[in-house]
């Protein structure tokens, strides 16, 4: 069972682990991954200051009962990227709407680190949450094109208190900014 993540996790991943080992039981193994994934960020967008805290997300995951944390660096993802080299998946029909329509390059760079991590992982099933309504989308058809042999889960969205959806970007947020 397989969730990935780009880290600074909260109880909205959690919750996605607790789904994962639910599908695979107690024998089965439950993998997180840490990656904050420079090609689904817009060279204006947040990729520098995205917050980051692995020491912090490998003890939630101990105590959350996951098996094993991939946390792998840009090297070991996009080998020769520097240079210039690379290859893309790129879902062409439900990338373009609403979220791609603003970050042309989002979905390509979701959609080639996702595959990427499902090729490394090798994961029976893939868990995804709600709150990322269209990225699972995109997920869900690129598996079903490409034939990947794994399943596709979304687990609900979790909410703070106050109602906000559970994201590590609410970080960013004034005491001002969080009830608008
Ligand atoms: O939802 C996220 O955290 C990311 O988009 C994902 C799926 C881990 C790919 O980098």
């Amino acid at each position: 069972g397989f969730v990935p993540t780009m880290g600074y996790l909260h109880e909205g991943h959690l919750s996605l682990v607790r789904l994962a080992r639910k599908r695979v039981g107690r024998r089965g193994v439950v993998v997180v991954s840490v990656y904050v994934n420079p090609t689904q960020f817009a060279p204006q967008e947040d990729l520098a200051r995205y917050p980051r805290d692995l020491a912090r997300d490998l003890q939630l995951c101990e105590t959350a009962g996951v098996d094993v944390v991939f946390a792998p660096g840009d090297r070991e993802m996009y080998p020769g990227w520097q240079s210039g080299r690379g290859s893309w998946v790129e879902e062409q029909q439900l990338s373009q709407r609403m979220e791609g329509a603003a970050r042309p390059t989002h979905f390509r760079g979701v959609a080639t680190v996702v595959a990427k991590l499902f090729h490394l992982v090798q994961p029976d099933v893939a868990i995804f949450g709600a709150k990322d309504y269209q990225q699972a989308a995109v997920v869900r058809r690129m598996v079903e094109d490409l034939r990947f042999p794994l399943r596709v889960v979304v687990g609900p969205t979790r909410r703070e208190p106050d109602g906000l959806a559970m994201s590590s970007r609410n970080a960013y947020l004034s005491a001002e900014e969080r009830p608008q």
